[in-house]
């Protein structure tokens, strides 16, 4: 098959590596993707965010199949497009990516589907300060503030510090987008990625996300540090109940709506004494996750998203995966996530070493030809073991020997789980 990754980072990356995998040959092009990827896929320029650009380059090449990586193509529309011209293509059109794309309307959907949920009250602009202070103070602490809208994982402040919060919330509406004020949920995080095609849903493996740029999970939210799957840690119905009671009501209440879901439907939850509450659903593969559920897949990815996209997900063969465990660990710009640094040169980051787990998020080519970090998140390094103590010391033992100057990356992933202090309360 023919297949066309829309995006950039070490998600699609890692896409393109699991799709690259095993007997079935396929012909990979991703656009506009990232000089880590040279050798596993043709490179094309385009405007990912452009529907009728993102079509032309579909046809061009007659893609059987487009995947879509990032949240921001899919709330544009482009999956409407590719459709429209009789494209295969992996990810929801607008209306149903807006899962993601509206706060507001994924609690909306949660209300009518009878999925648990935190509490959560939208503020709009324009709010007067007094306004805000007496809803701050109708919630917390702990206080879960987000901007209502795509801010690639680092628009939500969570904190105990009334005027942090206050703070976060001033921002966001200044920016002119609503503020979700949201209960705070207790329990461990889990992120469960299922393959949707209408109303039939197929889960992958259960992955713990680190968000905080700092050991312990400490300092400001990012886009992730690092992920491991799976996770022993939870009851063994757990899958399950989230498919049930969760996926299934959401995927059911958007197909009633005429808006039926296509893609990946991620769900971020929290995991606590009544088992799975939705902190938040996500309208693609997340990142860095996926870097480690996709380590393990053995089944042809390529052929589970085709299968998606064209509505044969109840014919497809159940998933296959690899005993064992895997993580991934982002190595990240100095700077990061505040202000990065870019332009420094890295180390052992030459193409072609996604089999020993080294997959590119913002690198580039200097004048001089040299890879150089090119955003934030640079590298991410995924280990694969018997067991999460080996999968760590595998992933670790390959970042030392990658350089990058002012480069930070957190040496605690999966480390509460390698060391059993993952509590479920009640
Ligand atoms: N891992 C967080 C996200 O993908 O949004």
């Amino acid at each position: 098959m023919r297949i066309l990754v829309i995006g950039s980072g070490a998600r699609e990356h890692a896409l393109l590596h699991a799709m690259s995998r095993g007997e079935a040959g396929h012909e990979l092009h991703v656009a506009p993707g990232n000089v880590g990827m040279a050798a596993l896929a043709e490179r094309h320029e385009v405007v990912a965010d452009d529907p009728a650009a993102v079509t032309a380059l579909a046809r061009s090449i007659d893609a059987g199949l487009v995947v879509i990586g990032p949240e921001v193509p899919l709330v544009a529309g482009v999956a409407d497009a590719l459709r429209g011209a009789g494209i295969a293509v992996f990810g929801p059109d607008a209306a149903a990516a807006r899962i993601e794309g509206s706060k507001a309307f994924a609690k909306e959907v949660m209300a009518a589907a009878g999925v648990r949920t935190a509490h959560a009250e939208s503020i709009a602009p324009g709010a007067g300060e007094a306004e805000l202070a007496a809803a701050v103070d109708r919630f917390g602490p702990t206080w879960v503030v987000k901007d209502d809208g795509l801010a690639a994982g680092k628009g939500v402040v969570v904190t105990d510090d009334r005027a942090a919060a206050l703070d976060h919330a001033r921002a966001v509406l200044a920016a002119g987008n609503p503020v979700l004020l949201e209960s705070f949920l207790d329990g461990p995080e889990v992120s469960l990625f299922c393959l949707v095609d209408g109303t039939e849903v197929v889960p992958l493996l259960p992955a713990q996300d680190h968000k905080r740029v700092g050991e312990g999970d400490t300092g400001p939210n990012t886009g992730g540090m690092g992920a491991y799957c799976p996770l022993d840690w939870l009851p063994a119905d757990a899958v399950d109940r989230i498919v049930a009671e969760v996926c299934e009501p959401v995927a059911a209440e958007l197909a009633r709506r005429g808006t039926p879901y296509s893609g990946l439907l991620y769900a971020g939850l929290a995991w606590g004494a009544e088992g799975p509450a939705v902190v938040e659903f996500n309208c693609r593969f997340g990142d860095p996750e996926t870097q480690a559920v996709l380590a393990l897949l053995e089944s042809d990815l390529a052929e589970a998203l085709h299968a998606t996209a064209t509505g044969r997900l109840a014919g497809l063969a159940p998933l296959r995966w690899r005993e064992g465990h895997a993580l991934t660990v982002v190595l990240a710009a100095a700077g990061y996530p505040e202000s990065p640094r870019t332009g420094d040169p890295i180390a052992g980051a030459e193409p072609g070493r996604e089999a020993e787990g080294v997959l590119h998020a913002g690198t580039a080519r200097d004048g001089a030809g040299r890879v150089v970090s090119a955003g934030g998140r640079v590298l991410n390094v995924v280990g694969v073991g018997a067991d999460l103590a080996e999968a760590r010391e595998r992933a670790y033992a390959t970042l030392a020997g990658i350089d990058l100057p002012g480069g930070h990356y957190r040496r605690d992933i999966a480390l509460p789980a390698v060391e059993g202090r993952i509590r479920i309360p009640g």
